[in-house]
C-alpha cells in the first residue's frame, strides 16, 4: 500500500515538473532563439514576479529585460505550477488572439471573477456578451459621453476643494475615477453613498485589492485556489470568509438602490433622456418578457455596476497617477502643460471642444501608456481547443498572455523605446512598422475596452484640473519608485508622489 502511495506521490510530482518543459522543449526546438524559457519547478511565475520585485523594485522587470536584450524573441515561456504560460510578444501572433476571441476563455482564479463579475461585460461570452456589448455600445461612444463632461467637471472640482495637498496620490484620483463611474451608473442617488461607513468606491476597491492580496501574499491560498478553482473557496481561511461577508453586504446594499429606483420608476415613469446606465438598464428589466430566454436579472445589473467600476477606477486612475510622477520628474512638463490648459481652456470647466486641443496632454497620456500602461496584460486566456496560429500551434488548455505591451517597448517597434518621450506621438510615423496592433493600450478587435473614450476624457479633464490646481513634487522619502505587483496587472506607483495647492 506504501508503495501505491509513494509511487502515486512521485508520478504526481514528476508530471508537474515535466509537464510545462515539454511545451518549452518542443518551442524551443522548432522556435531556437525566437523563443525563452523562464521556468520555476511548482512555483512558476508568480515566484518569477516576486524576485522581480525583490531585486529591482518591479514585478515586470524581468521580461522588460528579455525584451531589450533580445528584441528578436517572439515568445516568451514559463509555467504556472504544472502549466505552460505562452507570452505572446510578436504582434503578429497575439493580433489573432484578439481577432478571434471565440477560440480562448478569460481565465481567472482569484475569485474576483466567481464573486464580483460572474455575469459583468469583461467575462461574459456568447450571445450574452453580444447582447451586453450592443446594450451599452452606444453609450460609450463619444456623442454620448460628452453629457457626463460637466458632471465630471464637477466631481473633480469637489475632490480638490477638499484637499490643499495630497499625499496619496492614487487614492485620491481613484476617489474621483470611482466617483465618475458610480454617478454614471447611479445617478444623484449614489450621492454620498456609503457602505460599511466607508465611501462606495473606497469599499469596493477595498474588497479588489483583498481577493488579489489573499492569493499573492499567501501560497497555501494560492495552490489552494489553483487546485480546486471555484471551489477551494468551500474552505475559505479566516480573511477569506471576511472578504466575502463584505461582498454579500456591498451587493446587498446595491440591490437596495436599485429596487429604490425601480420604485421611483413605477411612480414616475422613465426618464425621457440624459438618464444613466440604471435607468438603460430598467427600462429593459421592467419591459422585458417574463420567459424571454436573454432575460435580465437584477443580479446581472449588480455585476455589471461592479464590471464598469472595477474596470473604470484603477485602470483610468493609475494612468493619471503614472503622469503626475513623470511630471514630478521634470518641472519643464508641468510649465509646458500648464500653459497649454491656461491658453486652451482659460480659468473655467473644460469641456467637449477643449478635449481635442489639448494636444500636449493627449501625448503625454499616450506615452504613459505606452511605458507604464494600466493594463500591462489583458487578462490571461485560456485555450479553449487547439489552435493554430502562423507556425505555432497552442494545445487546447494553455494559458496565454497577450504581450502588446512588451511589443510598445521593443526596440524594433520604436527608436529609444526605453526612453521616456511624450513629443513622439506628435510626429509623423512614431511606430517604425505599424500593423495596428502595436500601440493598443485599450486593447484590440471585438473585445477591445468599451470604456476607452471614457478613460480619456476623464483623464484629460482631470489633468488639466491638476496642473492648473496643484504643484506636483516627488515624495523625499520614497527615493526609488516601487512598481509592486496589484494581481491586476496594473503599473501603479507607490505614493512617490505629493500634490501642493498653487
Ligand atoms: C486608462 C483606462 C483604461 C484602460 C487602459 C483600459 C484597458 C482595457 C483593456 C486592455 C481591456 C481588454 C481586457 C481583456 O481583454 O482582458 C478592457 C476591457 C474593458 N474595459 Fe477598459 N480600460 C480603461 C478604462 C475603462 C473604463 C473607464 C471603463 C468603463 C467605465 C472600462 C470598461 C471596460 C470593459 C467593460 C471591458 C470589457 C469589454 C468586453 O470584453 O467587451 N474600461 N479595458
Amino acid at each position: 500500500m506504501l508503495f501505491w502511495i509513494f509511487s502515486f506521490i512521485l508520478a504526481t510530482g514528476v508530471y508537474l515538473i515535466v509537464n510545462p518543459l515539454i511545451t518549452m522543449f518542443k518551442l524551443k526546438l522548432q522556435f531556437g532563439k525566437a523563443v525563452y524559457c523562464k521556468y520555476l519547478p511548482i512555483f512558476g511565475i508568480i515566484q518569477v514576479y516576486r524576485k522581480s520585485f525583490k531585486i529591482t523594485g518591479n514585478v515586470h522587470q524581468w521580461i522588460i529585460d528579455i525584451i531589450t536584450k533580445h528584441p528578436d524573441v517572439k515568445f516568451v515561456v514559463a509555467n504556472s505550477i504544472h502549466k505552460p504560460v505562452i507570452v505572446l510578444i510578436d504582434s503578429e501572433y497575439y493580433k489573432y488572439i484578439y481577432q478571434n476571441h471565440d477560440l480562448v476563455s478569460k481565465h481567472d482564479q482569484s475569485g474576483i471573477k466567481d464573486f464580483l463579475l460572474q455575469g459583468g461585460l469583461l467575462f461574459t461570452e456568447g450571445s450574452k456578451w453580444q447582447q451586453q456589448r450592443k446594450l451599452l455600445g452606444d453609450h460609450f461612444l463619444f456623442q454620448k459621453l460628452k453629457s457626463r463632461i460637466p458632471m465630471i467637471n464637477q466631481v473633480i472640482k469637489e475632490k480638490i476643494i477638499e484637499m490643499p495637498k495630497v499625499e496619496k496620490v492614487f487614492e485620491f484620483i481613484c476617489s474621483i475615477t470611482g466617483e465618475v463611474v458610480i454617478r454614471s451608473f447611479f445617478g444623484e442617488e449614489a450621492e454620498g453613498w456609503k457602505i460599511n461607513g466607508k465611501e462606495a468606491q473606497i469599499e469596493l476597491g477595498e474588497i479588489i485589492v483583498q481577493f488579489v492580496k489573499l492569493r499573492v501574499n499567501n501560497f497555501f491560498v494560492y495552490f489552494k485556489q489553483k487546485v480546486l478553482g471555484v471551489k477551494s473557496w468551500q474552505y475559505s481561511t479566516k480573511k477569506e470568509k471576511e472578504v466575502l461577508d463584505r461582498v454579500i453586504k456591498f451587493k446587498q446594499d446595491i440591490k437596495e438602490v436599485i429596487f429604490k429606483r425601480r420604485d421611483k420608476i413605477k411612480q414616475q415613469g422613465h426618464k425621457q433622456e440624459g438618464g444613466d446606465f440604471l435607468d438603460l438598464y430598467l427600462k429593459i428589466f421592467m419591459e422585458q418578457n417574463v420567459y424571454s430566454s436573454d432575460r435580465i436579472e437584477t443580479d446581472e445589473i449588480v455585476s455589471q455596476f461592479i464590471t464598469l467600476f472595477f474596470a473604470g477606477t484603477d485602470t483610468t486612475g493609475a494612468l493619471v497617477a503614472n503622469c503626475l510622477l513623470y511630471i514630478s520628474e521634470n518641472k519643464q512638463y508641468l510649465h509646458e502643460l500648464r500653459n497649454e490648459v491656461k491658453n486652451v481652456v482659460g480659468d473655467g470647466d473644460i469641456t467637449a471642444d477643449n478635449l481635442n486641443q489639448l494636444v500636449l496632454i493627449e501625448s503625454f497620456l499616450k506615452e504613459v501608456m505606452r511605458v507604464r500602461p494600466s493594463v500591462v496584460y489583458p487578462i490571461a486566456r485560456k485555450a479553449k481547443q487547439n489552435i493554430q496560429i502562423k507556425d505555432l500551434q497552442i494545445q487546447k488548455g494553455t494559458l496565454l498572455l497577450l504581450g502588446n505591451f512588451l511589443a510598445n517597448i521593443c526596440p524594433l517597434n520604436y527608436d529609444n523605446p526605453l526612453e521616456f518621450n511624450p513629443k513622439r506621438w506628435l510626429q509623423q510615423k512614431p511606430i517604425i512598422q505599424d500593423n495596428g496592433f502595436i500601440n493598443i493600450p485599450f486593447a484590440a478587435g471585438p473585445r477591445n475596452c468599451i470604456g476607452q473614450h471614457m478613460a480619456m476624457i476623464e483623464a484629460k479633464i482631470i489633468m488639466a484640473h491638476i496642473v492648473r490646481n496643484y504643484d506636483i513634487v516627488r515624495n523625499s522619502q520614497i527615493p526609488k519608485v516601487l512598481w509592486p505587483s496589484r494581481g491586476a496587472q496594473t503599473f501603479i506607483p507607490e505614493n512617490s508622489v505629493h500634490l501642493l495647492k498653487v
